[in-house]
């Protein structure tokens, strides 16, 4: 097989979930890029079908699944599966991508709200929920159907916040008191860093299995964030900007396919050197 073929993960069944998202949809991408097949979930219709839409205008044929789902409901999991299985028969990879993601930079409503002592324990509890038993469900429900085909890859998404604490300076904003200035809630970074022990964990306790387990960090994408926050946040990586959404896709086909086939339990970190800095 030529080194291009292995990047090929053609009929191969994508589990993505938050797949109508930001990221979500350059996970779709990667998938389709390499033959495979994206099962979108998602707990919202409507993006759901436009990305299915958008999607099928560029690859017309292509083969994309979409539930609506809260992957916090193991029921729903489990159904989601039994529908695959009965469809396609087996089930090759899961991209664990939802997760609670606050966009305090630029703007946000949310001032003060955030902060360490008042944030509220309803917010913290949810983003546990999505951000690590969502996973942890996922892992259970479509991560036991791999082992039994003793195949599959697994990919965490975690951040740069997953290995550094946020700078809060580049959240601040001019004239507002201290104690009201929005900061990146501290849910966000026990998730991120949450995730990663399930990816190690995984890693080492299907290494036999014939499972990979691997955790992604991607950084600090651009998305249409105010002109002060994208000077202050490209000042704090070493490429001096911003990363797009286009520069994801590619190192995810090779995480999903045999091209990483010796790759298990790693952390790859997309950040323009931030977390070397
Ligand atoms: N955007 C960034 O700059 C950035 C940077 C580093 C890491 N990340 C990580 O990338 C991942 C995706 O981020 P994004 O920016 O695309 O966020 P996003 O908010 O655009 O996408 C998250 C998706 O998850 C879905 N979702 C939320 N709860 C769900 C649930 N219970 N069940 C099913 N779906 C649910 C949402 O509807 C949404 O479509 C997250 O894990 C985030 O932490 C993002």
């Amino acid at each position: 097989m030529s080194i291009f073929e292995q990047f090929k993960i053609t009929g191969k069944v994508i589990v993505i979930t938050g797949g109508a998202g930001l990221i979500g949809r350059r996970h779709t991408e990667a998938v389709l890029e390499g033959e495979g097949i994206p099962v979108l979930l998602d707990i919202f219709k409507e993006p759901l079908e436009k990305v299915k839409e958008d999607f099928l205008s560029r690859y017309p044929g292509a083969k994309i699944e979409t539930y609506v789902a809260d992957i916090t409901d193991r029921k729903c999991l489990e159904g989601i599966r039994d529908e695959l299985l009965s469809k396609y028969g087996h089930i090759d990879g899961l991209i664990n991508n939802a997760a609670n993601n606050p966009k305090v930079e630029g703007g946000s409503k949310n001032l003060g709200a955030m902060r360490f002592h008042n944030l509220p324990l309803s917010i913290w509890e949810d983003d546990m929920k999505v951000g690590l038993t969502g996973a942890f469900l996922c892992c259970q429900v479509f991560g036991y159907e791999m082992e039994k085909q003793r195949s599959g890859v697994i990919i965490n998404i975690s951040s740069d916040y997953g290995v550094i604490s946020p700078n809060q300076n580049i959240y601040k904003k001019e004239g507002v008191p201290e104690e009201e200035q929005t900061v990146k809630p501290v849910s966000y970074s026990v998730v991120k860093h949450g995730i990663m022990g399930l990816t190690k964990y995984l890693a080492t306790y299907w290494a036999k299995s014939g499972i990979r387990v691997n955790t992604l960090c991607p950084a600090s994408l651009s998305n249409g964030q105010d002109e002060e926050f994208v000077k202050k946040i490209s000042e704090l990586i070493p490429m001096g900007r911003m990363s797009k959404p286009h520069e994801y896709p590619a190192t995810v086909l090779y995480m999903l396919s045999d091209a990483s086939s010796y790759m298990t339990g790693a952390t790859v970190i997309l950040d323009g050197g931030r977390t070397i800095w």
